[in-house]
Parts: C-alpha cells; sequence; structure tokens
C-alpha cells in the first residue's frame, strides 16, 4: 500500500466525474481505508495544486478536461502512453516525484481484447474515426498491439495530418466524407469522436462495407448503447461499447494509488450504468 490513501479527479467544472464512484466501490470492495474525492481546480489553481499534493496526502489523481495536457507538461516523469497523446490522465507521486500517464490507451486495448479478443486474428485494417485525443491514444495502442494498417479519418484534415505525422507508419490519412470507403476490408471501426453522444450530433455512417466478423467501438458511453452500436449489432458484428473503456481506464490509477489491482465486475458495470441512464 502506498503511504498515502486518498487520491481524487480534478477538473473544471467536475461535478459530473463519475470517477468517484468507480473507485469508491473499489475501496469498499477491497476493504480499503482510502477515499476518492472530486476537487474543482480552475487553470490558474492546477499548478499549485499539483505542487501540494504530498502536503494534501494524496497519493495521485485523475485529470480531466481542461487539465490532460498541462498536467503532462507538469510531469517530471512521464511513460510511453502518455508521450504518445502528450496528454495525461493519471499522476501519481514516486519519492514525491510527479509521474504521469496516460490510461486510455491500455483502458480502451483491454476492454477490446475482453470483448472481441479475436479482433485482430485475420490481420485486416482499422478505421478510426477522430483525431482528438482519445484516437490518438486508441491509435497507440493499435500500433502497440501490431495493427497492420490504420485508417484515420478526421473532420479537420489538419488533425489527420498532425496524428499521421507523430506515428507515421501503418497510419493512412482518410478525407471525412471518404470515411464509408475506408471501411472496405477493415476488421476494426473504432469511433474516437464526440459524434453519437446524447444530446449531440448523430454519426452519420454507413456500416455496408464493413464485412462479417468485423468489430465496431465506440467511445461514446452516453448512451449506453449508441445508434453505431445498435446497428454493427442489428449486422451481426461484435460491438464493443465506451463504458467498458471508462472503467477499464480507471484501473492503473486505482493500482498505483492503493497498491491493489482492481477488477472490472459486473456489479461495478450495471453501478455505472445506472448512474448514466438516470441522467439522460
Ligand atoms: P478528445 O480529447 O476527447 O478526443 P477532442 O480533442 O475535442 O476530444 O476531439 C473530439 C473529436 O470529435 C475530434 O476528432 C473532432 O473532430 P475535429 O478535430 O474536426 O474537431 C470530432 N468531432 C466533434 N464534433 C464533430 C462533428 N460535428 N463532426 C465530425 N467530427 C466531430
Amino acid at each position: 500500500m502506498s503511504r498515502h490513501s486518498k487520491a481524487c479527479v480534478i477538473g473544471w467544472p467536475i461535478a459530473h466525474s463519475r470517477s468517484p464512484l468507480i473507485h469508491r466501490y473499489w475501496l469498499d470492495r477491497y476493504g480499503i481505508e482510502g477515499d476518492y474525492t472530486k476537487e474543482a481546480v480552475k487553470p490558474e489553481e492546477l499548478e499549485a495544486f499539483l505542487g501540494t499534493m504530498a502536503r494534501r496526502g494524496l497519493a495521485g489523481c485523475n485529470v480531466t478536461v481542461p487539465h490532460k495536457e498541462a498536467a503532462y507538461r507538469a510531469a517530471v516523469r512521464r511513460d510511453a502512453a502518455a508521450d504518445a497523446v502528450a496528454a495525461a490522465n493519471t499522476l501519481w507521486l514516486e519519492r514525491d516525484v510527479l509521474c504521469a500517464s496516460n490510461t486510455d490507451t491500455a483502458g480502451f486495448m483491454e476492454h477490446l481484447r475482453s470483448s472481441s479478443p479475436d479482433w485482430d486474428k485475420r490481420r485486416r485494417p482499422a478505421t478510426v474515426l477522430g483525431a482528438g485525443g482519445a484516437a490518438r491514444a486508441i491509435v497507440f495502442g493499435l500500433m502497440e498491439a501490431g495493427a497492420v494498417e490504420i485508417r484515420v479519418c478526421n473532420r479537420t484534415r489538419k488533425r489527420t495530418d498532425e496524428l499521421v505525422r507523430h506515428f507515421g507508419g501503418q497510419v493512412m490519412p482518410i478525407e471525412w466524407n471518404e470515411r464509408e470507403r475506408a471501411l472496405q476490408g477493415c476488421g476494426l471501426l473504432v469511433n474516437a469522436t464526440s459524434l453519437g453522444m446524447s444530446g449531440g450530433e448523430p454519426l452519420e455512417i454507413d456500416l455496408t462495407a464493413l464485412t462479417e466478423g468485423a468489430t465496431v467501438a465506440d467511445i461514446v458511453y452516453a448512451p449506453l448503447e449508441t445508434e453505431l452500436l445498435r446497428r454493427a449489432r442489428r449486422r451481426g458484428l461484435l460491438v464493443v461499447d465506451g463504458l467498458g473503456m471508462l472503467l477499464h481506464q480507471a484501473v492503473p490509477g486505482f493500482e498505483k494509488w492503493f497498491g491493489q489491482r482492481p477488477e472490472v465486475t459486473a456489479e461495478l458495470r450495471a453501478l455505472v450504468a445506472a448512474d448514466i441512464e438516470g441522467q439522460l
């Protein structure tokens, strides 16, 4: 167990974060006498907050909008996943040295592997929609997993090009209005945009070009079953939802702070799903 037994999530605003629900469930399940709170931290307060983590008795924290890039820059040690995205969502102290990771990559890959173990069996290309932080984390994960070709489509072409430049190699830029053509021969489609969220704009994409056995993943988790996943399921494709990624990305932080690798259980999933559905 870490010498501190407190962690939190920081953001601005922070009221709707589900991280306390997830981490408190695990604290309770493993009988750990720790605490996990949410702290509203304004952008101009971030540096002071991070500098006083040890004094506050914090083992570390999760970081959400708008602090992810600044937290990455503030850290002294960063792992490869944080470097790949140039943003951090998980911080911890090692002998008072601030360390950073981006656990979206691990969260996405873990959930993809558990929901669709054969997603890459036939070594077919993958298509990723989006080029923001989440898309970068996913592209990095797919590359690490040895994906043969990753087609990236984003509304703003400049961001696609930046992502392709950053990762190079097997990442191919595709125009946003060519996204349906990009699906030709693909074994995996990932929506890493915010399209399809309840109350937001829909994701318009025809899935006809996806062949049998393909997997469709969405990072959007409200609604739990997005229109994209509903259509994929009806076509008999394998679906990977966004809630799993949300739960799995929380695992490494909990382990760092509280010394126990937690399990993503069906009970935890139901708890968070009920919370999401209650707020739709
Ligand atoms: P995150 O860090 O969570 O990925 P982000 O950087 O704001 O968040 O990225 C949001 C993604 O959703 C981007 O790929 C964005 O496309 P742009 O780069 O063109 O902004 C995409 N997105 C958001 N609204 C969109 C819309 N109406 N149509 C197409 N793509 C959209």
